[in-house]
Order: structure tokens, then C-alpha cells, then sequence
């Protein structure tokens, strides 16, 4: 940093408050004219033709919106279409042999593996041969619990041919994650593997999977990937049910399978996501409406073209690898890639020795992992030729202007638009972000609303706010990607999204708003900025944790007696979590109750929920109704001011508690 020049960048990067697209950037955008604004407003909801014209159908549509249900919305009604069909077979003609997906193992140079349009096809086919063959009907929901494995898109797409849905479990999820998963969607089949590397080294999964399906209620078939190899020591169980899947693949060579016809309201898949209460929710979504939303997404925001070596660092387990490793770059027929491991492995320059090997031309990832790019330092990148790279992106929380502009200079060497794109499990796909050939960018600020998107900012009466000023994130109009109900919960759905700012009575779609629970402030040019969540959802390092679940977890712990999480701030992580919990009378507050919460946490979701501190309390700030104040104790979690405190019934605790965190 000692060189003037650098220092003078630096300076002039920090005060500088908006970027124009990069000219070069902006000449070869798939989406080069801001007049498609207007166009998509004028033409509302035809306009969103122009997405279901990506993907080819087999019976055309004829209705674009059925909006006489509210919020019960149908896109594309009359149509049907395969997913995997649009994903693989219209490609193969053109682009058999290109690459589909590159798979880079976390062991450097061991076990790359790259499958073309053709083998992808190929072994889809044969996989969803052997799944049928075990019993796989139309319908079904199949989960899958894997990491980053190619078997895992294969899987999915193998369920989609032949109409089964499929819920992904994140493999960092614990075995009780799993089967509250299995259970609650009667899931029968299971695709799972027997392990996968960490930081070097093999990681025994499948006994994780064991322990989950000894908690299912109903018999189920399991189908084991081979991930290690083997000579590791995670041998396959030897049940009846339990399947190796090269033999289940090899039993089924040459195998092809027709895809079968989907109606366009058809469930593609099924992603469980967490709420504000303990029950974590299954958000349905649909063949034609997602698909058609990815598919225009990744193509106008993410600029993807056949030609790409796209790179999208999330885990499939979460809905970001759904929609933006496998179905909207599979749809468009480019090159996806996928990474098993961390980007620490073997050194802090993983990703960027990645980019470099494979020439990536866009890098997608979350700003908790640019944190932590930034703590690293440039010596990194610095080390990579990065010049490949044509676009960069984020998601999954808000980004400081600091992050975005390191972003934008050490990764995209200022020559790429960096897209902070603002979505959630339930829009499917993008719905806040800046069209990276036609829009200025603005650090800090995901950006005006997509084209044809009705997203505001307002206030706790459902009037829009002035600029500047904080309210909540709504979107008015529906879309064709949005969830289309909580899977077998249609009163929850309404309860969750659209009861708070709709009229609920009404049959009338404009008085129904969806209300996605976030924070949020436009600027006098429409830009929004996206504050985080306003109910009891944590987002730790872009993971969506509900505190409830945490915090069921916890007084199931004998000993403890009430307790309370929020989510304090992490320099790298965004949030982390805090965990405040009171004992019972004759219980000693001891380091070994606080590992027992600890391993409770672990144990009922995973390592991402571990507490970054558990503090024992004789009591928890209370509201006179009764109420625990979260905010104070989010206060006390990032050592602020209190405030006012004088609504409570217990004021006097505070100060213990404030006493207690600091120790
Ligand atoms: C947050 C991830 C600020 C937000 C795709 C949302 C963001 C939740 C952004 C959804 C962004 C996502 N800026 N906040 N660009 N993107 N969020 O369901 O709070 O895992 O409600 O979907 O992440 O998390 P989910």
C-alpha cells in the first residue's frame, strides 16, 4: 500500500459513490437497451412471454397469468414442458460435446471430472432409469443429501425427466436437519453419498445420513455415491434399501428415458427453508414459472452465454445452486462450473488458481466470503491471471460499499459490473439488482427493481415511504419464479407472506402485496438498499437460520430452563449467533453445560448454527406483556448503547447480563 499510486486509487475508489457499466462490458451485454423498463411495464404481465420463450415447450400456453385466485397465482397456464429436457436435450444437437459441467474435487488435480452436454445426458438418462426402477413415480418427492458432487445435479435432473420432485438437504445440515426434512414431505427416497473431502481431508457423511433416515417415519430407499472412492473406511451399508449407485447406474446403461410431459404449475422441486417459527418451511416451486425465471435471469443479470465458463461458488443445497449452478445455465446451454471444498484449500487462493485454470468469465458468491477474501489480503488474487473474467456478482446479504469496491478492483480489476442481486428461496430467482449492461451501479445498493418486477419500500401501513427513509421491502405484482404455496400448508403461506400488507378477503389481486420480511430504503433514483431481516431470522454467513429452531434446540438441553438467540454483528460472517440462556435453579452455569448447548445447536441443525457465544442468565429483558426485547440484547451482543430500557418489567437485568456478555 506504500505505492502512490495505489494509495491514490484507493482514495479516489472510497470516495466515488456510483460506477457506469464498463464500456467493453456494456457493447456485448445480452441486455443493451434500459428502454426494456418501459417495454415490460407497458406490456405487464405479456411481457414475461419473453421469458417462457426461452424454453421449449410441448404443448404451448395459453393463459400468461391466471390471477383469479390471489395469491394463489398460476403462470403460464395450459403448458407443459420437461425441465431436464430444456437443461440437456434441446442442447445436444449444438453443443453435445461441449462441456455441461466441470466438477473440480477438493484434492488439487486428484479427481476433476468434466461432463459434455452428451455424457451429462447420458448419465441423466440412465439414473433416472434406475430411480424409476426402484419406484420413483410421478410425483415423489426424492431427497437428496450431498455436497458439492456431480452425482447431485445428475440426481436432480434424473428426477425432473421423470416428473418426481426433489428436496436438497444441504449436506452441512445434521441428521435431525434431515429427517424433520423427510418426514414432513413423506419423502420415501433418499440420494445421499458416503462422504466428501474438508480442508484436506475425507469427511464421513454417510453415517450423518444413517442416524437421520433411524428418525423417519416410513420405510425409504437409499441410493449411495461413491464419493471417496473407498480404501477411506465409509463402507456402504448392506440393507436391502440401501443401493450402490454405479451399480444402480451400470444396471441401467444405454438406458433412455422420455421426459415426461410436466404442466407448466407442476412442482419442479421442493427447499425447505427456515421461518420464525420451530417448523422449517417447504417452499414449492413450479416446471414453467422457475424455469422461465432462471432462465431469463441468469441470461439478462448474470450475462450468460453458451460460450461461458460460469462460476457460481454457492452449494447446491441452498436455492442459489438450484437456480444459478444447475437450471438457469443448464438452460441455456453453457458451461457450469461446480467446486467440492472451500476456498481456503489448499491455500487462501483456491478460487483464483479456479478462475485462472478454467478461464471463468463470471464469478458469482456471497459478500461473507468476499469478507474474508478481504482479510486475506490482495497477495491472493494477485497471484492469478484474472483477466478471463467478464462479470462479477453477489448474493444472500447486504454488502458494504468497502467489500463491494475490493470486489469491483482487486477481483474485477475494474473492468467487470459487479451485480448485488437482492432474492430470497421463495422468489425463485433474482428480482432486485441492476442490468449490468444499461445501469449504473451504486456500492451498497442492490439496485432498482428488475424490469416487469413491482418491488417498493413502505411503511407499517403499507404506504410507500420517501426516499431516505427505512421501511419494509414489498413486492406488489406477481412473478412468474415465485413460490406458489408452503408445501401442504396453504394457510401458512398466506399467514407468512402476503397477510401483513393484503386485504386478504379480497379477490382482487391489487390488494395483495408479498411481504418478504426484509428492511429496506430507496434512494431518490429508485435504488434499493436492503437492511436485513425484520423478523426472527438470522443470516449467518448467507445461511438463513431461524432463531426458533435455535432456540428449541437449546432448552431441550436439561439444565437449562428459557433461552433466548439474535444475531450479533461478525466482521466475516455478517451476523452471528448469540445465544442467552437461563438456567434451571440447581443447575451450575459450567463450561460443560455451555458444550452441551453448544453440541444441542450442532446436533438439531448443523455446524452453521454453532453459537459464537452462549451466556448464562438469572433472567432475560422482558416487555411487561411479556415479551423478550431481542433488541437489547442484540445491543449488548455488539457492546452498544442500550437505549431505553424503561419499558421493561425487569430493567435490573440488564446490567447483569451487559456484565455478564462482556466477560
Ligand atoms: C437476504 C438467498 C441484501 C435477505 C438467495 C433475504 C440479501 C434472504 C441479498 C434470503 C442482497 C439475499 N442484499 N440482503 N443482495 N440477497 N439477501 O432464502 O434478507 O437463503 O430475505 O435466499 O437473504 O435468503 P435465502
Amino acid at each position: 500500500m506504500s505505492d502512490p499510486e495505489e494509495v491514490e486509487l484507493e482514495a479516489r475508489l472510497e470516495e466515488q459513490e456510483s460506477f457506469d457499466p464498463p464500456a467493453a462490458f456494456a457493447e456485448q451485454a445480452n441486455v443493451d437497451d434500459a428502454s426494456i423498463y418501459d417495454e415490460f411495464e407497458a406490456a405487464w404481465p405479456d411481457c414475461w412471454e419473453a421469458a417462457a420463450g426461452m424454453l421449449d415447450w410441448d404443448e404451448a400456453y395459453d393463459t400468461v397469468l391466471d390471477d383469479s385466485t390471489p395469491p394463489f397465482y398460476e403462470w403460464f397456464t395450459g403448458g407443459s414442458l420437461n425441465a431436464s429436457a430444456n437443461c440437456l436435450d434441446r442442447h445436444l444437437d449444438e453443443r453435445g460435446d461441449e462441456v455441461a459441467v466441470e466438477w473440480v474435487g477438493e484434492p488439487v488435480d486428484e479427481d476433476n471430472r468434466s461432463f459434455t452436454y452428451g455424457e451429462l445426458h447420458r448419465e441423466v438418462n440412465e439414473t433416472a432409469a434406475a430411480l424409476r426402477d426402484l419406484g420413483v413415480g410421478e410425483d415423489d418427492v426424492v431427497t437428496m443429501y450431498m455436497p458439492m458432487v456431480p452425482e447431485l445435479p445428475v440426481a436432480m435432473l434424473a428426477c425432473a425427466r421423470i416428473g418426481a420432485p426433489h428436496s436438497v438437504v444441504f449436506a452441512g445440515f445434521s441428521a435431525d436437519a434431515l429427517a424433520t426434512r423427510m418426514n414432513a414431505a413423506d419423502s420415501e427416497y433418499l440420494v445421499t453419498c458416503d462422504g466428501y473431502y474438508r480442508r484436506g481431508d475425507p469427511l464421513d457423511h454417510l453415517s450423518k445420513a444413517h442416524d437421520g433416515l433411524a428418525n423417519v417415519d416410513h420405510g425409504t430407499e437409499t441410493v449411495v455415491v461413491d464419493r471417496l472412492r473407498d480404501g477411506d473406511g465409509f463402507g456402504h451399508g448392506s440393507g436391502d434399501d440401501e443401493h450402490d449407485y454405479d451399480d444402480l447406474v451400470a444396471a441401467h446403461e444405454g438406458a433412455t428415458v422420455e421426459p415426461v410431459s410436466r404442466d407448466a404449475e407442476d412442482m419442479l422441486f421442493l427447499m425447505y427453508t427456515s421461518g420464525t417459527t420451530g417448523e422449517p418451511k417447504g417452499v414449492k416451486h413450479t416446471t414453467g414459472g422457475y424455469l422461465s425465471w432462471v432462465s431469463w435471469t441468469s441470461r439478462a443479470v448474470l450475462d450468460v452465454t453458451p460460450e461461458d465458463t460460469y462460476f457460481c461458488s454457492a452449494d447446491i443445497g441452498w436455492i442459489t445452486g438450484h437456480s444459478y449452478i444447475v437450471y438457469g445455465p443448464l438452460s441455456l446451454g453453457t458451461t457450469t462450473m461446480m467446486y467440492e471444498g472451500t476456498p481456503d484449500h489448499p491455500d487462501n487462493d483456491r478460487l483464483w488458481q479456479i478462475v485462472e485454470d478454467y478461464e471463468a468469465t463470471q464469478l458469482y458468491t456471497a459478500p461473507t466470503a468476499i469478507r474474508a477474501f478481504m482479510k486475506w489480503g490482495t497477495e491472493y488474487p494477485e497471484r492469478h491471471d484474472l483477466s478471463s473474467l467478464r462479470l462479477l456478482g453477489t448474493v444472500g446479504e447486504p454488502i458494504n460499499p468497502r467489500a463491494w469496491k475490493w470486489y469491483y478492483k482487486h477481483i474485477g480489476d475494474e473492468a467487470c459490473p459487479v451485480v448485488d442481486t437482492w432474492w430470497q428461496t421463495e422468489t425463485g430467482g433474482m428480482m432486485v439488482t441492476t442490468l449490468p449492461g444499461v445501469k449504473t451501479m451504486k456500492p451498497g445498493s442492490a439496485g432498482p427493481p428488475l424490469p416487469g418486477v413491482d418491488a417498493t419500500v413502505v411503511d407499517t401501513n403499507g404506504d410507500e415511504v420517501e426516499a431516505g427513509r427505512a421501511g419494509y421491502l414489498t413486492v406488489g405484482r406477481p412473478w412468474p419464479g415465485m413460490l406458489r404455496t408452503l408445501y401442504r400448508n396453504d394457510e401458512r403461506f398466506v399467514d407468512e407472506y402476503w397477510a401483513e400488507f393484503s386485504d386478504t378477503d379480497s379477490d382482487d389481486p391489487a390488494d395483495w402485496v408479498y411481504s418478504p420480511e426484509d428492511g429496506a430504503k430507496v434512494d431518490e433514483d429508485g435504488y434499493i438498499t436492503v437492511l436485513g431481516r425484520v423478523d426472527d431470522v438470522l443470516n449467518v454467513s448467507g445461511h438463513r437460520l431461524g432463531t426458533m429452531e435455535i432456540e428449541s434446540a437449546i432448552v431441550g438441553v436439561e439444565g437449562v430452563a428459557e433461552a433466548a438467540v439474535v444475531g450479533g454483528d461478525h466482521e466475516v460472517k455478517g451476523e452471528a449467533v448469540y445465544a442467552y440462556a437461563i438456567t434451571e435453579d440447581d443447575q451450575a452455569e459450567s463450561e460443560e453445560l455451555r458444550e452441551r448447548v453448544v453440541e444441542a445447536v450442532e446436533a438439531a441443525i448443523g455446524p452453521i448454527a454453532r453459537p459464537e457465544r452462549v451466556v448464562f442468565t438469572p433472567d432475560l429483558p422482558k416487555t411487561r406483556s411479556g415479551k423478550i426485547m431481542r433488541r437489547l440484547l442484540e445491543n449488548i451482543a455488539d457492546g452498544d448503547a442500550l437505549g431505553d430500557t424503561s419499558t421493561l418489567r425487569n430493567p435490573e437485568v440488564v446490567d447483569d447480563i451487559q456484565a455478564r456478555a462482556s466477560d
